[in-house]
């Protein structure tokens, strides 16, 4: 990977070297919508989270994909996994819990399949593994199309309420607030460029199948874009995973209700250090 193409990791926290948090973003956002979680996580942990392409500080999706030695003109999770994995082997990290939300879900199962020796634990939230039907591909690349036509993020504004929960749109002007501002600090390209990878994404309900680590699924009961069932049957999928379902919050779990989300995540770290502790013991 060429340092042009590297993705900026953020160090939210840092604290115990072994087993940290990777804390993957939502779409049109960027790392900081993590920071009410990470405040909230119990223990000493070191955690991660990196700006996906094109968002907040990271050079664009075709940097990242020249980096990696990919075409620069094909838009992928896989470019976004890749460039991830990338980031955290140049900072040494090796083995990491990685939670992700929505599309940082997507990319979280993306490197569960692509480098399953780095993930230690899968946090999957407000996600889902399947692919998009072909309506919900079309919309993507027509809105991918506008944003770059317009040269403005506003098509995406209407998310600021969207992917709060109906409780959170009218109790919460703050949170409306701040992720409008988030929002507005995404780019054209950036959005186009996610938009496009995601249309790409394939169905990974068989990476989930076959994780043999610990996880958790978590949703919100408000989410208007992850149903309790999907996740529900995510937790089925899934050989070892916990369900939790964060009462009154939307798609924004991490932020309408950081504290369920935190803990979900703190518990999911003890698991996972458990399990690699059991298997090196094993391992003699
Ligand atoms: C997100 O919150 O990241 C998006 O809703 C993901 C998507 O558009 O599928």
């Amino acid at each position: 990977m060429t340092k042009d193409g590297m993705l900026r990791l953020h160090t939210l926290r840092q604290g115990e070297p072994t087993l940290p948090l990777v804390l993957l973003h939502g779409f049109p956002l960027d790392h900081r919508m993590w920071l009410d979680v990470t405040d909230l996580l119990a223990g000493d942990r070191t955690v991660y989270a990196p700006d996906l392409p094109g968002f907040g500080r990271s050079p664009s999706g075709p940097d990242v994909a020249e980096g990696l030695g990919r075409d620069r003109a094909v838009a992928s999770l896989e470019v976004m996994a890749d460039g991830v994995a990338a980031a955290l082997r140049a900072s040494g990290v090796e083995r990491a819990v990685v939670a992700g939300l929505s599309m940082g879900g997507y990319v979280a199962m993306a490197l569960a399949e692509r480098h399953p020796e780095l993930v230690a634990g899968l946090g999957l939230i407000d996600t889902k593994p399947t692919a998009d039907d072909d309506a919900a591909r079309a919309r993507r690349l027509e809105l991918a199309d506008t944003v770059v036509a317009e040269m403005r993020v506003d098509a995406v504004f209407g998310m600021r309420t969207s992917v709060l929960g109906a409780t959170n749109r009218v109790a919460r002007p703050d949170l409306v607030e701040r992720i409008e501002r988030w929002i507005r600090d995404q780019g054209p390209y950036a959005v186009a460029w996610a938009q496009r990878a995601m249309a790409a994404r394939p169905d990974r309900t068989e990476v989930l199948r076959a994780f043999e680590g610990p996880a958790v699924v978590v949703v919100g009961d408000e989410d208007e874009m992850v149903s309790i069932d999907v996740a529900h049957e995510m937790a089925q999928t899934l050989q070892d995973a916990r369900l939790v379902v964060v009462p009154r919050a939307g798609h924004m779990t991490s932020n309408e209700s950081p504290e369920p989300v935190a803990s979900a995540l703190t518990a999911l770290l003890r698991r996972a250090e458990q399990r690699d502790r059991a298997a090196a013991e094993a391992q003699g």
